[in-house]
């Protein structure tokens, strides 16, 4: 997050488009307004380009001219209109259909538009903002995404990473949330070892939800494991479980006695070996996604020579 905070303020200083990429939840219109607020000139406006498709779209962007078509009384102006002087952040860009992409494009390289309907041009300056969760590059290999378009927003990229490339940001995250859900609240280490092992599918908004879920249920002070709700320490789990179920029978040891069957030492041993790689290393989280102590976890350890 430091990085990025780094990155957010140089991206302030200018008005050039910036393109940003991450999966859901990580946090991409937190940026996008952290970029937008470092100079804090003119309006912030979001287009949710996955709202809304065709006709609809066209007017929300452009605007139309009074008469343009039955039912338009009055003139209206446009997204792009209302950005004028600030930031337009175009959420989820790769949902834009690709009549659309070619007129936004025009409106980037003239900066001018017309609104449906109408003889006169109009102009807009504001800087773009544009996010997605999907790989534009595939999109463009895909004819789904048009190349001069993509070439025009990917001026400065910021990629924002999945939580599970980031654990080191979880603990800070959870101060923060508890702040603002928590009315005294506190994380006990145990727990905190937990919410820092889980792969966060759904990442910051999952890891928010969370945390506001602890808080609700909880009168506090101290958030334990017991606390953590069947979710995080259950699929932390159920992950080694699951991935203990399809090993392949060719990579079952040697000699497997039967068909199928796995010694329960060679399940415990390879369960292990599991927590381990899974957590990088760390014996103490480990242990505990094992519910196992960290003396018993050293002695298997040894035991199994790993
Ligand atoms: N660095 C952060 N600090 C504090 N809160 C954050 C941070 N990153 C994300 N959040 C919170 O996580 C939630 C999701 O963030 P945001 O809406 O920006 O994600 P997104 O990448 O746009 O997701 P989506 O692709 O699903 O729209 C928000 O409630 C936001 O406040
Ligand atoms: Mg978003």
């Amino acid at each position: 997050m430091r990085h990025i905070h780094r990155l957010v303020s140089r991206m302030g200083k200018s008005r050039f488009p910036v393109l940003i990429l991450g999966e859901t939840g990580t946090g991409k219109e937190v940026v996008a307004r952290a970029i937008h607020n470092t100079e804090g000139r003119g309006p912030f406006v979001v287009v949710d380009c996955s709202s809304l498709v065709g006709p609809l779209m066209e007017s929300e962007l452009f605007g139309y001219a009074r008469g343009a078509f039955t039912g338009a009384h009055s003139q209206k102006l446009g997204l792009l209109d209302a950005a004028n002087g600030g930031t337009a952040f175009f959420d989820e860009i790769g949902e834009l259909p690709l009549d659309l992409q070619m007129k936004l494009l025009r409106v980037l390289q003239e900066k001018e538009y017309r609104a449906i309907g109408a003889l006169a041009q109009r102009s807009s300056d504001f800087r773009i903002i544009a996010a997605t969760n999907r790989d534009l590059a595939e999109e463009v290999k895909a004819k789904r995404f048009r190349e001069d378009l993509y070439y025009r927003l990917n001026v400065m990229k910021l990629r924002i990473a999945p939580l599970r490339e980031r654990r080191e940001d979880v603990p800070t995250l959870v101060l923060h949330f508890l702040q603002k859900y928590g009315s005294g609240h506190r994380v006990a280490d145990e727990a905190m070892a937990l919410l820092q092992a889980y792969d966060w599918p759904g990442n910051v908004r999952q890891l928010e939800h969370t945390v506001q879920q602890m808080v609700a249920m909880h009168t506090g002070p101290w958030l334990t494991k017991a606390d953590l709700g069947s979710s995080v320490i259950s699929s932390s789990l159920e992950k080694h479980l699951d991935s203990q179920a399809y090993i392949p029978l060719a990579e079952q040891g040697p000699e497997p006695p039967l068909q199928g069957i796995i010694p329960l030492a060679e399940v415990e041993r390879r369960t292990i070996l599991h927590a381990i790689e899974h957590t990088k290393g760390d014996r103490t989280v480990a242990a505990l996604l094992l519910g196992i102590g960290r003396t018993t976890l050293y002695r298997k350890l040894k035991e199994y020579g790993l």
